[in-house]
């Protein structure tokens, strides 16, 4: 039997920081090379590589370089990432980042980056912490593909304060829209602030197993984001799914493994919670664990009702 990841290291701990040491790597903030940054040690994740089959987690690409993240500045550089709406900045230190709705703001004291364009005018992006972020992780951990682009709607299951939600909304831009549900009322004071300077932002203080309570603000979406963290999350997924999720469309799910079963490794856990998904007409395409940003997280994107694919006649 395979070993899960969740044996190193002793014991699978809170959500974040502590408790991991620095694996004698260079600490530092956050990008799109190297490893390390925030509170965490490095854990030494193999970059992206090929597509792993679903059931199986491809480990995350590092991210890191320099504490504290990137400078900025006149010397930096800004390029496409290879997901519409992402961008890498590259300067000292390369760093994931999403084009800033609010010129100005930042959302949770991330760095921001101003480089002049070819007309001479200023475009500012926001530096995406993979730590705070699970989708960024993924990103970095190399998924084929999102979904969240400009101009798609997204719901998004488990908006807390609105961290990855505000990369969400700068993705998708003003053509799209991001309906956030979050049902703390502590952390949706802060989504409803954060939404108050982003138009594309929709919060919804409710919780998401209900979703008949919410009907009335949603539309349909092209793609579900769910970072619930609760044992019963793909049942949570499927029940929005069948309310909002257009045929055709997507999900992205990031899965904590010791939020559904602390006794079983996070492989099996990972495994498991596909084959649910699987029975709920989501049909799960691709995995990455969140490696070395989160430990026993594997993030699962995949479809919704498929369109059955046409069999070549000859
Ligand atoms: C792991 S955190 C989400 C972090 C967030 N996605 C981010 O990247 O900034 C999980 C969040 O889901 C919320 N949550 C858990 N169960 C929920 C439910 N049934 N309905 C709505 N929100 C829920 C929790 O309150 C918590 O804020």
């Amino acid at each position: 039997m395979s070993r899960s990841p969740r044996g190193r290291g002793g014991g699978r701990g809170g959500d974040r920081g502590g408790g991991r040491g620095d694996g004698g790597g260079r600490r530092g903030g956050f990008g799109v090379r190297g490893r390390g940054g925030r509170d965490r040690g490095d854990r030494g994740g193999k970059r992206g590589g090929s597509r792993m089959p679903v059931g199986r987690s491809r480990p995350a690409s590092g991210g890191v370089r320099g504490r504290g993240g990137m400078k900025g500045g006149a010397k930096s550089v800004v390029v496409p990432h290879k997901h519409d709406g992402v961008f890498i900045s590259k300067s000292k230190e390369d760093a994931l980042c999403t084009r800033n709705m609010v010129p100005g703001e930042s959302v949770y004291s991330e760095k921001r980056v101003s480089v002049q364009s070819e007309d001479g005018t200023k475009v500012e992006y926001r530096v995406w912490n993979p730590f705070r972020s699970k989708l960024a992780a993924a990103v970095l951990g190399g998924v084929d593909n999102i979904w969240i682009a400009p101009g798609k709607r997204v719901l998004y299951l488990g908006a807390a304060s609105g961290t990855t939600v505000s990369h969400v909304s700068d993705i998708v831009g003003p053509e799209g829209l991001v309906y956030a549900v979050e049902f703390s009322h502590r952390s949706g004071r802060d989504l409803v602030n954060m939404a108050k300077k982003r138009t594309n932002v929709i919060p919804i203080i409710e919780d998401a197993r209900h979703p008949a309570k919410y009907r009335m603000l949603v539309g349909m979406v092209d793609v579900i984001f769910s970072d619930v963290a609760q044992p019963d999350q793909a049942r949570i997924l499927a029940l929005n799914a069948s309310y909002f999720l257009k045929s055709g469309g997507h999900f992205v799910i990031s899965i904590k493994a010791n939020c559904i079963d602390c006794t079983m490794p996070a492989e099996a856990v990972f495994a498991s919670e596909v084959e649910k998904l699987k029975a709920e007409q989501l049909k799960p395409s691709e995995q990455v664990t969140l490696e070395p940003f989160e430990r026993d997280h594997a993030c699962v994107v995949g479809g919704y009702r498929m369109p059955k694919k046409n069999k070549a006649t000859s």
